[in-house]
This record gives structure tokens, sequence and C-alpha cells, in this order.
């Protein structure tokens, strides 16, 4: 690496000589709704400003193609302004190029004079408790990525024709997702842009029962109403909350009244508990809510060593915290859900690269406003020069993409300040070798980058054989058919 970091440092040496004027050179390191909308607004705001945007996929937009389920094609239309960003004269987009492997943090420092690092949270939050590594538990976000075609997931090995009853822990909107894309009928995901493999095996599946299982109760839900309501409206399906669970204490009640949100999802919760058979039809699907439990072991089976056969779950209590918080705590009571199939929806983790600080216990990189905080100083002022964050590595993994836009700007709004301020300037008012620079060091490493106009390609590759089935997309789902498609 010190090689590495040596040889850009002499190119970048022979290329200040040549420079007569030079941009202000600025990466952002994740294409997702956080990168694309710093490299939006800092396009607007500085007409010097030359944005290369870089992500470890071949394909851009970060969760808006991989996160947001199959049946919202219409919250993916912010992809078309993603695009306008991309396609700007002082934009570019390098995909298939890797913060932490394809380059360092260090190295990329040398080449611009501003990173920005968008690169959300591609890893999961753990429970900790025995049992968690059993064949047929999963994370909610290795289950999104399989149907959403994400490259790293095509292969996941899911227990949908072993078992009719799934366990869902966790009732945030990702947990309402994963819900939804288990019990609603194929057909009608047929016509969406999930990935075939997932597809089909959702076709075949024999899961007829999903638990979705919260740790507090239905007042404190994470979900939001719009969501819930079309989880509730599934055709044909067999709904069922315990009316105990639905009681509510005086502090729910002053809960309740100061949020519409989770007053909202509790009159739905209530409704739908009210409503309806109180018996499933035979062969019809369920989904239960169920309140007030948290995991305490999986459970291993007895036929089939090794597999998960069920959840011990501990009951639990709403306990003040302070601050208007209540938490979950044990009752000493417990009680058991057989399942053969349970995926964690309990939030995202990030992941920090070499060189960056890093916050452990809240998951995010340390930051004011934006601006990245120099961790190992006493000085707990001190920032990094030229390094930002945008997004869930800057928030943690809650928010949806326009809270995105609001971030990008606070960000951005620094960058400037910072240029403004002549902050920026101490080091790094020399000529950088951006874009040329990165390019150079890619070539060197045999990285194979693909550019915004290989990504079209596969876009239209993926249109096409999409339209052959009445998709709006078929997915390429593999590493090699997506580089394949970049280059055809
Ligand atoms: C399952 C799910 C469904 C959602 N559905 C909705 C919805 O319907 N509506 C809504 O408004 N919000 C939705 N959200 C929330 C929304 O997707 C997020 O708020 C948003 O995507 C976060 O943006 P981000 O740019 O910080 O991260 P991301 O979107 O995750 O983007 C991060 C990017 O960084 C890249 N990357 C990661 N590591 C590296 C690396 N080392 N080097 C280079 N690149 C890297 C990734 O490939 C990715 O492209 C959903 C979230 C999830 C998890
Ligand atoms: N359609 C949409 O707009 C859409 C779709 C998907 C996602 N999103 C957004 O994306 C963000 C992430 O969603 P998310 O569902 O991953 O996160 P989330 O909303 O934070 O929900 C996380 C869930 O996990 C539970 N949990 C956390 N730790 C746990 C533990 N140790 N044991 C048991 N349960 C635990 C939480 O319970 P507690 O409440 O008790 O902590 C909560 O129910 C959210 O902002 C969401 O709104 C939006």
């Amino acid at each position: 690496m010190k090689m590495a970091i040596f040889q850009v440092r002499t190119w970048l040496s022979r290329r200040f000589s040549s420079v007569s004027s030079h941009p202000l050179q600025v990466c952002v390191v994740g294409s997702g709704p956080a990168g694309f909308y710093t490299a939006e607004k800092m396009l607007k705001a500085h007409q010097g400003a030359q944005v290369d945007i870089i992500d470890r996929l071949p394909t851009p937009f970060g969760l808006v193609r991989s996160g947001v389920a199959p049946d919202h094609p219409e919250t993916k239309i912010v992809v078309n302004q993603f695009s306008r960003a991309a396609q700007h004269e002082r934009c570019s987009f390098f995909g298939n190029v890797t913060l932490g492997s394809s380059l360092s943090l260090a190295e990329l420092r040398e080449l611009y004079h501003v990173v920005v690092l968008a690169y959300g949270a591609e890893s999961d939050r753990v429970l900790g408790i025995p049992g968690e590594d059993l064949i047929g538990i999963h994370s909610a976000r290795e289950f999104v990525w399989w149907y959403n075609g994400h490259p790293d997931c095509k292969n996941l090995d899911l227990e949908l024709k072993n078992t009719d009853t799934a366990v869902i822990l966790g009732q945030g909107n990702v947990a309402l997702d994963v819900a939804r894309i288990l019990l609603r009928p194929a057909t009608e995901l047929a016509t969406t842009d999930i990935a075939s493999h997932a597809l089909a095996a959702l076709e075949e599946s024999s899961i007829r029962k999903v638990y979705l299982v919260g740790r507090r109760g239905p007042v404190q839900a994470a979900c939001t109403a719009k969501e819930l309501r079309e989880v509730l409206g599934i055709k044909d399906l067999y709904i069922q909350i315990q009316e105990a669970d639905l009681l509510k204490t005086p502090k729910d009640e002053e809960e309740i009244k100061n949020n519409r949100i989770q007053r909202r999802v509790y009159e739905l919760l209530s409704k739908a508990a009210t409503t309806g058979h109180s018996y499933p039809r035979s062969g019809q699907r369920e989904l239960h809510f169920v309140f007030f439990r948290k995991p305490d072991i999986f459970l291993d089976s007895d036929e089939r060593r090794g597999h998960v056969s069920g959840v011990h779950f501990e009951k639990t209590v709403l306990k003040d915290v302070g601050g208007g918080k209540r938490v979950a705590v044990g009752t000493g009571q417990f009680d058991d859900l057989q399942c053969g199939m349970v995926l964690k929806s309990i939030g995202y983790k990030s992941v920090p690269v070499v060189g960056l600080p890093f916050d452990h216990q809240k998951g995010v990189v340390p930051n004011i406003r934006g601006r990245v905080l120099h961790n190992t100083s006493e000085d707990p002022t001190l920032l990094e020069e030229g390094l930002y964050v945008c997004g869930w590595l800057k928030r943690g993994p809650t928010g949806i993409i326009a809270t995105n836009l609001y971030c990008a700007e606070e960000t951005v709004a620094s960058i400037l300040e910072d240029l403004d301020k002549g902050v920026l300037a101490t080091k790094s008012f020399s000529p950088k070798p951006g874009r040329e620079g990165l390019l150079h060091l890619l070539d060197n490493r045999n990285v194979r980058v693909v550019p915004f106009n290989g990504w079209e390609k596969i876009d239209s590759t993926e249109r096409r054989v999409g339209s052959l089935k009445n998709k709006p997309r078929e997915k390429l789902a593999t590493w090699e058919e997506l580089l394949k498609a970049a280059t055809e």
C-alpha cells in the first residue's frame, strides 16, 4: 500500500507542474440518495466543482435499486433526477470501485480536495443471543438484497420450501416490506422488477404464516401508517392481533396524543384486530402481529440439527428511561414460537474503512453538520480536513429517501462554509489530480471501472429483457452478467 501511495504522489507532483487553472476536485463515495443529493447540491452551489461519484457496484442508486420494494415503482422515479446529475458535464460516475479495496481512504484524500463519504449501512445489527447462526436465520437486509437482485445475495439459501411459518423480528417499515413480499400472491409481483430467481422461489414458497414480532407495544411500533395499511390490505389475508395487547396505559395515551404517526398506526392496528373472521380458512395466508416479546434464544431443530425450529421469547413491559423514552424490559416469563425461517429486521449498521474515525457505539462517523471529527484527538472539535459525511453513514440507518436531501444540504453547506473561511485552503489550495488521478490509479490496479454509460448499457439490457416478460426491467443479478452488459 505504501508503494501505491508513493506512486500517486509522484504522479501528482508531475501533474501539478502542468496545471494552470484547477477545479475544486470533489469525490463522493456511494451513489445512493445521500451521494446523489450531495453531488447535485455541490454542482449547483460551486461552479468550479468537478464531482466524481464512486460506487462499489456496477449499478448506481444504492437502496433505491436494492432496498425499495419491487411493488413500489413510484418511489424509484427519483432515479431520473439522479441520472440527470450523473450526466451533468462536471459530474462522473465510476462504478465497480470499492473504497477500502480498490483504493484506500488515504489515497482518495490525496487525489481530491474534498471527499464526501455517503456509503450507507451495509451490515446488520445483531441480537447477540444463542443460536443466532442457525440455518434459516437471515437479516432482512440479505432477504431484501435477494429479492431486489443485489449481486451479493443471489444465492442466499432460504428455507422457503421447508416450512410454512416465518418469524420476522422488528416492526419497522423494512419488516413490513419483507412481510408483504412473503405474503402477497406471487402473481401480483410478477409484473414488478423483482429479481427472477426470487419470483420463481416465491411462487414455490410454502410459507403461509408470518409473525411480525415487536419488543414493545402497538403504540410504539416503528412502522408508518401508509406502509401498515398496505400490508393489512393484502388480498385474502387473515390478520391476527391480540386485543389484550391493544390496551393502552396512561403513558401510551400521552404518547399517542403527541405523535400523529403513532396514533394512526395504533388506530389501524385496532381496527384490524376487530375486523375479519375469528379464524383463518384452511390454506389462507396469515399475518400475526405479536407485541411485548424480545427474542431470548433461537431454538435448534431436533429433526434437522443446525436448523432453526423456533424462537424462545421473553415477555416484556415498558420502562421509562427519561427524556420521554420507554424501553422494553424482560419480565422473566417466556413463550415460544415455532417456525422454520427467521428474518431479523432490527436495523442496518454502517462499517468503517481503514483510517476513518468511527463511533462503534452509534455505528456512525462522528461529525459536526457533516464535517468528520478527528476522533483520536484530545480536542473534540478538531476536524479531518477535506473529509465529510452524509446519509445513513452520518445519521445512522433511519430516514426515508427525502431525509437524505436535507442531510446533503447540511453537508454541502458545511463544505461551502469551509471553502469561504479558507479552512479547506490550508493544505489543499493546490491542484489535485481528481478524476484523472483516480482513473490512472485504478487502471494501474486493473480495476474494471464501469462509467455511467456502462450503467446505461446495463439499464437498457434489463429493460429490453424485462419488456419481453411484461416487467419494467429484468435485473441482472450476478457480477459477471452486470460487468458483461456494461461493456456490450
Ligand atoms: C429495505 C429498505 C426499503 C426502503 N424503502 C424506502 C421507500 O420505499 N421509500 C423511502 O423514501 N425510503 C426507503 N428506504 C430508506 C432509503 O432507502 C434510505 O434513506 C437511503 O437509501 C439511504 O441513503 P444512503 O445514500 O445513505 O445509503 P444507500 O442508499 O445505502 O447508498 C449507499 C451506496 O454506497 C455504496 N457503497 C457501500 N460501500 C461502499 C464502498 N466501500 N465503496 C464504494 N461504494 C460503497 C453502495 O453500493 C450504495 O450504492 C428504504 C430502506 C431500506 C433498507
Ligand atoms: N416505504 C418506506 O417509506 C420505507 C420502507 C422501508 C424502510 N424505510 C425507512 O428505512 C429506515 C430503516 O427501517 P428499519 O425498519 O430497518 O428500521 P427501524 O424503523 O428503526 O425499525 C427497527 C425495528 O427493530 C426493532 N429492534 C431494534 N433492535 C432490536 C432488538 N435488539 N431486539 C428486538 N427488536 C429490535 C425496533 O424496535 P424498537 O422500536 O423497540 O427499537 C424496530 O421495531 C426507517 O427510517 C424506515 O422508515 C422506509
